[in-house]
């Protein structure tokens, strides 16, 4: 199984659990974090949910093998699915990040409200250098948490950044040694759970209210480019570059 849920008590943890591909998320990951989220959210017993991968890794974003084979064709595929359930989640998201944290693996975290990346965490936004563009409400967000220079630094030039830039990007709540991420995560999810559940819930809407439409709104602009970008030459060249290990050229492509 590569999505893998374990209830604590009143928190739902749902662990990435593709090591051996940096737990990259396929179609199929897709479809069985939709369904874990969303049941998250009916059950209510469930009060706090909290992602994690496993020491050293959390995800190394889009399976880039799966996306050239089976590419989202409408808002309907299960990579979009996933994301407007997130983006659109009720109950307090919580992350413990180790390792990789790239493309969605960064991105998802815009949409978490509290945050814990180990020291060992690597972050990288590398949608431009691989001919796609921001997903995930990423190019909204982004600028509005990071400032936009800074935005625009790792968007564009899509370099790798360690933890404690992330913090400095405003996206992420804690840095801390990276074994404690984990536990660090799973007692803040712990304490959030604990407490008064309408309360956090209304906090929660609260805090992400004046910016829901634009968000939505964003997510799908930005997937009707990233799905036209997806067939184009510079992405095909980036997806078969990583494939075929080897550094892409965009010397002929516009
Ligand atoms: N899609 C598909 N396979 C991936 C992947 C991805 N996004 N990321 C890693 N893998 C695979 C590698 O191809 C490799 O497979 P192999 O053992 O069959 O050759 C395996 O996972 C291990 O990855 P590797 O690159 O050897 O690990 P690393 O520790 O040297 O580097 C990363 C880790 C995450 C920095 C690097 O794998 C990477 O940059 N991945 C691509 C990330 C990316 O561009 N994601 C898309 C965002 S939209």
């Amino acid at each position: 199984m590569d999505i893998l849920t374990h209830r604590h008590g009143a928190v739902l943890a749902i662990e990435f659990n593709r090591p051996q591909k940096k737990n990259a998320f396929t179609s199929d990951m897709y479809v069985a974090l939709e369904a874990a989220l969303r049941e998250g959210e009916r059950d209510d017993t469930v009060r706090a949910i909290l992602f994690h991968g496993q020491p050293g890794v959390f995800t190394a974003g889009n399976d880039l093998e799966d996306f050239m084979k089976r590419p989202p064709q409408s808002m309907d595929s299960p990579v979009f699915r996933f994301l407007e359930a997130a983006s659109e989640a009720a109950k307090p998201l919580v992350a413990a990040v180790n390792g990789p944290a790239v493309g969605i693996g960064t991105t998802l975290l815009l949409h978490c409200d509290l945050v814990y990346a180990g020291d060992d965490a690597r972050f990288r936004l590398p949608f431009a250098s691989l001919g796609l563009v921001p997903e995930f409400a990423s190019s909204y967000l982004l600028p509005m948490v990071a400032g936009y220079q800074r935005a625009a630094e790792l968007l564009l030039l899509g370099e790798p950044f360690d933890a404690q830039a992330a913090y400095a990007a405003g996206f992420v709540t804690k840095v801390v040694p990276a074994a404690q991420a984990l536990d660090t995560a799973r007692e803040a999810a712990r304490k959030v759970a604990a407490l008064p559940a309408k309360s956090v819930r209304l906090t929660k809407a609260l805090l992400k209210g004046t910016h829901r439409d634009a968000v939505r709104n964003q997510l799908q602009v930005e997937a009707g480019h990233f799905r036209a970008m997806l067939g184009e030459p510079a992405a095909r060249e980036a997806l078969s570059a990583f494939l075929e290990k080897r550094a892409p050229d965009f010397s002929k492509i516009s």
